[in-house]
């Protein structure tokens, strides 16, 4: 037990050095199907604890740091990415999907260079595509590769199946969790399944709502050591938010707060994660874009 939670000390000090991104292009890859390109799944099993805002804050902070990032909208129930940032989504994944329109058609411009997929609606069909619409949507896929550095998935709550494809298809787990029995439960919950019935194994969290780095750390230490005594599996701390009015201002704004508060407290947490992902000094290696594909459509 002390030695797990001697690692997860170790691992809490180095949070910003642990993960990266530094995306290296094939230099043959004419598709974008050869890219290494960093996906990166934001779940929390419980909702309403700040996966979008953390989805969408941490893409704008990677842009502004010169990254090429796209973020897909991947709760088909309650679409949320659009409305946050006020933008006007007439497509989405499905109109890709049914043939009307490209990848690249529905693509949306956000700020700082954020690019946005609305999958939304689309997300449903994916699981149930046939063979011919499996091969089309890769191949999009696999054009839009060479465009992007990084992919942030905002995933839906809950543990339903697209949540648990987009993670096992992603290089890293984002669990977000707030320091309430219910976000902690079902974060818990999330990384029971995730680890159990489909190998994944890691899992970096994120303390959102944060009252003070005390109450984070406890949080990370506590979360941690049961996930590691009951599932074998180590977390990793990936960074904290406190809780912030000029976030819940922001959001009503419909601008994220990292440019509508940029000195806001929320805002430099955004901007120390995001600077930590993209420390090249951890480098550390990414996964091919086409394989992400290929696990995400299930081939
Ligand atoms: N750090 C924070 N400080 C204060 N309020 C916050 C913070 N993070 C999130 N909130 C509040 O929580 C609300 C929900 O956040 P958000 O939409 O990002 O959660 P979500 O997990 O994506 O929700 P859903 O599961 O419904 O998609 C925000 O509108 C905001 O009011
Ligand atoms: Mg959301």
């Amino acid at each position: 037990m002390l030695k797990d939670q001697a690692a997860g000390l170790r691992a809490m000090k180095s949070q910003f050095k642990q993960t990266v991104a530094s995306p290296k292009k094939t230099p043959d890859s004419e598709t974008g199907a050869d890219n290494l390109v960093r996906v990166i799944a934001v779940a929390s099993g419980k909702g309403g604890v700040g996966k979008t805002n953390v989805s969408v804050n941490l893409g704008v902070a990677l842009s502004k740091l010169g990254q090429k990032v796209m973020l897909m909208d991947a709760d088909f129930s309650l679409a949320n990415v659009d409305i946050m940032l006020g933008l006007n989504t007439p497509f989405n994944l499905s109109h890709v999907i049914n043939g009307e329109k490209t990848l690249r058609d529905i693509l949306q411009s956000g700020p700082s260079g954020l690019k946005i997929i609305p999958a939304s609606s689309g997300v449903k069909r994916l699981a149930n595509l046939s063979p011919q619409e499996n091969m089309g949507l890769l191949r999009e896929f696999e054009r839009l590769g060479s465009d992007m550095d990084i992919l942030i998935i905002d995933t839906a709550a809950g543990i339903a199946d697209s949540v648990v494809t987009f993670c096992q298809a992603a290089n890293d787990v984002l669990v977000v969790v707030c320091d309430e029995p219910a976000s902690i439960t079902d974060a818990y919950a999330l990384v029971k399944v995730l680890s159990k019935d489909y190998q994944v194994q890691d899992f970096k969290l994120v303390v959102n709502m944060s009252r003070s780095p005390a109450q984070s750390k406890r949080l990370y230490e506590k979360f941690s050591r049961v996930c590691q005594q009951y599932l074998g599996v180590s977390i990793t701390f990936f960074g904290a938010i406190p809780f912030d009015h000029d976030l819940r201002s922001a959001v009503q704004k419909q601008s994220p707060v990292i440019l509508s508060f940029p000195e806001s407290a929320a805002a430099k947490s955004f901007r120390a994660m995001a600077a930590g992902l993209t420390n090249k000094s951890a480098h550390k290696s990414t996964h091919y874009f086409g394989q992400f594909v290929r696990n995400m459509l299930k081939l």
